[in-house]
């Protein structure tokens, strides 16, 4: 089967055509290398793609580049490329935030529409949609109240599907993703920050009290949940939204403890104020992926820090 991945040589989606490509599709990975972390990362995390044959990587711009022909023979569009991160998506930072993430979202589903409406499209949406959700787990059928500006336009990336699916009949398949660690987590992003500063002996800081939870999701379960979505029937499928959690809710703080355990050691950590943009706690409900994708997450806390921690060492800090 040929795949076309956007956002290719980011965190998840580099993992995503590694399993592309170990099933024996065709990748087409399109990625522009966006500075919002260093190129280096991006590059190493496609770096050993290279060795399959049914591997293509084209750097372009989703919002420039011509999409015809990247959408020839393609079975299904995995649309991972956005601006991610909360906290930074305030102020003049919203400008990349809207090109990124609804204008790229919306030009791709145009194209889609006009030259490949036959495909299955997954859509890389955010846990960030729920805001402080009302009750949790929180289920599909809650309201979303995103509370951040990237969570705004995550939502509407996911509107734009379910509007593109409604009206002109294309198979959209959106899936919430919970905070996602493991190897080739963001720099930006808690695990590795954290990791980082416990083996070179930095301080940690913190955003509030510690006591905000999160369902953190191992990316090997995000990698499954999006092949998933892709071959999934279409009835009760398309046009729908689904929450991927991993099932490993814990408290900033209590992951600190894991980790200390993990590495072996106990680093200095300093308490700062709440970011604006944090919600307090996620928890996904999964009954939906679990009957629908036959999704079920199999990474815990200490196995996924293991992993990350190991690529931190070899990869971030060599
Ligand atoms: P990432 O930044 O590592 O990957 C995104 C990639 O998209 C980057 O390599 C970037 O260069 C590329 N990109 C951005 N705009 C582009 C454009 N206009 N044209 C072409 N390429 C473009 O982020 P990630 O953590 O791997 O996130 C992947 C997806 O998953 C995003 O859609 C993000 O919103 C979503 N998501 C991530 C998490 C998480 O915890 N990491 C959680 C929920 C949702
Ligand atoms: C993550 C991703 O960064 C978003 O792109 C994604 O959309 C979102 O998950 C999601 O699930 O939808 P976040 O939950 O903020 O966002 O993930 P982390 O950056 O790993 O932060 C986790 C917690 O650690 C947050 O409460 C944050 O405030 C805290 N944190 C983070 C710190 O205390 N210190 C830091 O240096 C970084």
């Amino acid at each position: 089967m040929k795949c076309l991945v956007t956002g290719a040589a980011g965190f998840i989606g580099a993992h995503l055509c590694r399993a592309l490509l170990e099933r024996g599709d065709e990748v087409v990975g399109l990625d522009c290398f966006t500075d919002y972390y260093p190129r280096a990362i991006k590059e190493r995390a496609v770096a050993d793609l290279r060795d399959w044959a049914d591997w293509r990587l084209v750097e372009a711009d989703l919002n420039q580049v011509d999409l015809p022909p990247l959408l020839g023979g393609v079975e299904v569009v995995f649309h991972l490329a956005a601006q991610p991160g909360v906290r930074a998506s305030w102020g003049q930072r919203f400008e990349t935030y809207v090109d990124n993430n609804i204008r790229a979202t919306q030009r791709l589903l145009e194209a889609v529409k006009e030259f490949a409406s036959g495909v299955r499209l997954v859509f890389a949406g955010s846990s960030s949609v729920y805001g402080n959700a009302p009750e949790f787990p929180t289920s599909e059928d809650v309201c979303p109240r995103p509370v951040s500006p990237y969570g705004v336009t995550k939502l509407a990336g996911e509107h734009l599907m379910g509007l593109y699916h409604a009206n002109f009949a294309l198979k959209t398949v959106s899936l919430r993703y919970f905070t996602v660690f493991g190897p080739g987590q963001r720099p930006d992003m808690a695990f590795h920050r954290f990791i980082k500063a416990a083996l070179t002996g930095d301080t940690i800081r913190i955003f509030g009290d510690g006591r905000q939870s999160r369902d953190f999701t191992y990316v090997g379960d995000i990698v499954q949940a999006t092949l998933a979505a892709a071959k999934a029937p279409e009835e009760g499928t398309v046009g729908q939204a689904f929450n991927v959690g991993g099932g490993n809710r814990m408290t900033v703080n209590d992951v600190l403890a894991v980790l200390a355990e993990v590495i072996g050691r106990r680093p200095r950590l300093e308490y700062q104020g709440v970011v604006k943009g944090d919600v307090r706690d996620t928890e996904a409900d999964i009954s939906r992926a679990r009957s629908r994708l036959g999704y079920s997450p199999g990474t815990g806390m200490v196995d996924g820090l293991r992993a990350e921690a190991a690529w931190i060492e070899d990869v971030i800090l060599k």
